[in-house]
């Protein structure tokens, strides 16, 4: 029998659920369609909403709540369900009011600051509040605890379950295997020809063309939409799931990219089942299993030359001047490699040096090891190291991402976990569905999305996601198959032997 304290904490969930949707809707609006005089009252309006979250979350009745559950009684299910109701208000609970806001506004100083520093290449006037920043999260990372390192409880944030020592024995093969392919490919002298995709490209073409494959992917426009916004992002869940991309109209890869990317964001957030509605198991799990979604629709399925035999003629009807090209011509323009001092720029081989050089400083950090006046120093070194780039200024080096500013520590690595889920997801399911390519080759993604909602989407918060990953593939997580994978397709693609 269920214990009524269960089914109020839902309910209590259930608004929580409700007040975050509102505050996506807040932020989807502001970054689309709100006219640029709300500024002010958006903010009032977003702190508001923030306020009821946390308020609900922390409520002493929360608290009473789930200490007086019985959960000998509950189904596995309603235990998970527990375990991660209980696991948000002991770490929202943890974190002192006045240490909260303090945070909040220095989030917000340091935004404007970083946008003009990175303007500006000037490190030293952005130095100060990033140190700010920094002794704030320390602070947060003795009142949430940590078994052996600060930086974990930041890690958890996002990738909950996960300890930086884990990371690190994966990303320490990962580098050894990244950059001994980076220089092979450097070394081959060999140069693909990215022609075909550049040109002029209308916007109205690209905007049809990713409403076309969203479809065919199983992005459900009845319950969502795309729009364009400067940085792409994917917001909402379940009935209203929205995506945003950004088409540049010389370089197809952008937009269609984009598009694809937020795709796979957005479908996550679509496959949840509806019983589980307004709780934790309609939620994801983690950032990096989130990023394997959008990376497995972006990378795996939409950079595969399958997918080109098939949308090529397809693109060929919105841009004729693609017609004369061969599948093989695009599929080898959209998979170029090249070393380069910008992440968001960076290619599939080289993109996870850019994560490993930040997770390698941020751990240094949080250690104590590494001063705020030493970053810029420090980063560019790596880069040399890692990339064989050195960054000529701070803002094509340290002051390129947002996410310091905004205190986003422990946030890189899940980019990069993601991209390996997301290679341990296409053994899993080309071990379980017959003929992956051949029916990537038609178009045909049904058999695909199947897979993900059922060994994926459809488990929300139930397991960690080392845990999922496991249950869903058969493997451990490990960098094995991201490594055997971009060796595989990038030795065909370059000629040579990686
Ligand atoms: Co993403």
């Amino acid at each position: 029998m269920k214990d009524s304290a269960f089914d109020e904490m839902l309910e209590i969930y259930e608004e929580i659920t409700r007040l975050k949707q509102l505050s996506d809707l807040l932020m989807w609006d502001q970054n689309t369609y709100m006219p640029p005089g709300s500024v002010g009252s958006r903010a009032a309006q977003n702190s508001l909403v923030t306020g009821l979250i946390h308020q609900r979350i922390t409520s002493k009745r929360m608290g009473e709540l789930l200490a007086s559950m019985k959960e000998s009684e509950l189904s596995e299910q309603e235990q998970a369900m527990v375990r991660e109701v209980r696991r948000d208000h002991e770490r929202k609970s943890s974190i002192p009011e006045k240490l909260a806001r303090e945070i909040s506004k220095t989030e917000a100083e340091g935004t404007q600051i970083w946008v003009k520093a990175k303007q500006n290449n000037d490190f030293a006037s952005f130095a100060p509040i990033l140190g700010r920043m920094i002794d704030l999260k320390g602070q947060v990372t003795e009142h949430l605890g940590y078994a052996e390192n600060p930086y974990d409880a930041l890690l958890e944030d996002y990738e909950p379950y996960m300890t930086s020592r884990e990371i690190r024995s994966i990303f320490g093969p990962l580098r050894a295997g990244l950059v001994n392919m980076v220089k092979k490919i450097a070394d081959s002298g060999h140069e693909i020809d990215s022609s075909p995709i550049m040109g002029s490209f209308p916007k109205e073409g690209q905007e049809s063309l990713s409403k076309r494959i969203l479809g065919d992917m199983g992005y459900d426009f009845e319950r969502g939409r795309l729009d364009v916004t400067e940085h792409p992002f994917t917001v909402g869940s379940m009935d209203d799931t929205r995506i945003t991309t950004k088409y540049n109209i010389e370089d197809l890869r952008p937009g269609i990219f984009g598009s694809i990317h937020e795709g796979g964001h957005a479908l996550y957030e679509q496959g949840f089942l509806e019983e589980n509605y307004c709780s934790p198991l309609a939620e994801s799990v983690s950032l990096g299993i989130h990023e394997s979604q959008s990376r497995f629709w972006e990378n795996i399925i939409g950079r595969s030359l399958p997918f080109w035999e098939h949308y090529l003629p397809i693109t060929g009807e919105h841009f004729p001047r693609l017609k004369r090209y061969d599948p093989v011509d695009i599929y080898r323009a959209v998979n170029t490699v090249a070393p380069s001092l910008i992440r968001v720029q960076a290619d599939e081989v080289t993109y996870n040096l850019h994560i490993l050089i930040r997770f390698e400083l941020e751990t240094k950090i949080f250690k104590g090891e590494l001063d705020v006046k030493d970053i810029p120093e420090a980063w560019n070194e790596r880069y040399e190291e890692f990339l064989g780039l050195r960054p000529k200024t701070d803002t094509t080096g340290c002051l390129q991402d947002i996410h310091w500013a905004v205190g986003y520590f422990g946030y890189f690595p899940t980019y990069t976990l993601g991209n390996l889920y997301s290679a341990q997801i296409l053994d899993g399911m080309g071990r379980d569905v017959a003929d992956l390519h051949s029916r990537v080759k038609r178009g045909e993604f049904g058999e695909i999305l199947v897979w993900l909602r059922s060994r994926i989407h459809r488990h929300g918060r139930m397991y960690p996601a080392k845990e999922l990953i496991r249950r869903a593939t058969g493997y451990e997580l490990s960098s094995d198959h991201f490594l055997s994978y971009v060796k595989e397709k990038y030795s065909g693609i370059y000629g040579i032997n990686l």
